[in-house]
């Protein structure tokens, strides 16, 4: 079976794009709108007590009929309650992230759920399919959120990781429209993973104080910081300069930690302060200036990948 084939017996949906998972803004309003689009909706537990992961599964299972899946990054707190409702509500597949894939992959495989792996580097796509996950999420330095530590590009790591694994590779990381989608394919990706666009959608649940400010934004006003932590890229703003002057005061890596406090995630993109809060997006958020519903953002991404493949067809010939 080719890897294509086998990533679309996971998904099942009309088309191989992954609506990617992110803290307090990937609720079941966007996972769903994004399964009824013809696309994988995901709900990011990221942020989620275990009551509220609850009822947001409580919802998508009233909503929607096709398979979804959570994101759940390991590194939280709360994880074994996570594991617990995820095989109550029977969720069809696990994006797992931030931690190792050993930990989970096989008590959640015994229950009938399919495991997707989110990796930044070849070496841990390869610990990743030895720990017998089902797919591959390979994500650039370009992506939102938390990222590797080597800022591997999705140009450079999608054919590397694809090379690697013989099981599916979605590519994830600076993909906001057909043509990235068409170039992920390209490079030998099997789907793509798309995050920082769904941001900009009407249905997810970021703050739109935060929305608006991504509207706003340009080029190089994303940057990759905080790596002593978690490297995060981040949107600058106040708490962002705050960071650069504790560097430049020397901040060890337990400062950096006590500036970062806790809930500033949330305190700036479910919450809306744009001064104090953390505001995590990709470098694609310059490129963005419109807010849509996911139906339209979805329709759009297929179109111009349909345009894009008729180009690639009348590439010229170089034998
Ligand atoms: C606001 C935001 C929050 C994110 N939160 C998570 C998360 O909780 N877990 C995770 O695995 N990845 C998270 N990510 C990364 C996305 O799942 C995805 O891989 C990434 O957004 C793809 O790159 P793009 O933003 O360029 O589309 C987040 C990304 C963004 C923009």
């Amino acid at each position: 079976m080719s890897t294509q084939q086998a990533l679309q017996n996971i998904l099942q949906s009309k088309y191989p794009i992954v609506q990617a998972g992110m803290v307090w803004c990937s609720g079941w309003k966007l996972a769903a709108a994004s399964c009824n689009a013809g696309i994988f909706g995901v709900i990011g537990a990221g942020s989620m007590y275990p009551e509220i992961l609850d009822e947001h599964l409580e919802k998508m299972s009233k909503n929607v009929s096709t398979p979804f899946a959570v994101n759940l990054p390991l590194l939280y707190p709360s994880i074994h309650e996570h594991i617990d409702l995820i095989l109550r509500h029977k969720v069809p597949v696990v994006i797992t992230s931030a931690g190792s894939p050993k930990k989970f992959t096989k008590q959640l495989q015994e229950s009938g759920i399919k495991v997707i792996h989110v990796v930044s580097s070849v070496l841990h796509a390869q610990k990743a399919a030895s720990a017998g996950v089902d797919a591959i999420v390979a994500e650039g330095v370009e992506a939102g959120g938390h990222n590797g530590r080597d800022e591997i590009s999705t140009f450079v790591l999608t054919p590397s990781v694809r090379d690697a694994v013989q099981i599916p590779v979605i590519a994830a990381g600076g993909i906001r429209n057909g043509r990235g989608i068409a170039a992920a394919l390209a490079l030998g990706a099997d789907g793509v993973q798309i995050g920082s666009r769904f941001v900009l959608s009407e249905e997810s649940s970021a703050h739109a104080a935060f929305k608006n400010e991504l509207l706003r934004s340009k080029e190089g006003d994303t940057i990759l910081t905080l790596k002593e932590l978690a490297p995060v890229r981040l949107l600058k703003n106040k708490f962002f300069q705050d960071i650069l002057d504790a560097y430049a005061q020397g901040a060890d890596k337990e400062a950096l930690a006590q500036l970062l406090g806790k809930g500033r995630a949330k305190r700036g993109m479910f919450e809306g302060d744009l001064i104090e809060g953390e505001l995590e997006i990709g470098q694609v958020a310059a490129y963005m200036d419109t807010i849509l519903p996911v139906e339209q953002i979805v329709q759009s991404l297929i179109n111009e990948f349909s345009a894009t493949k008729e180009k690639i067809t009348n590439l010229p010939s170089w034998t």
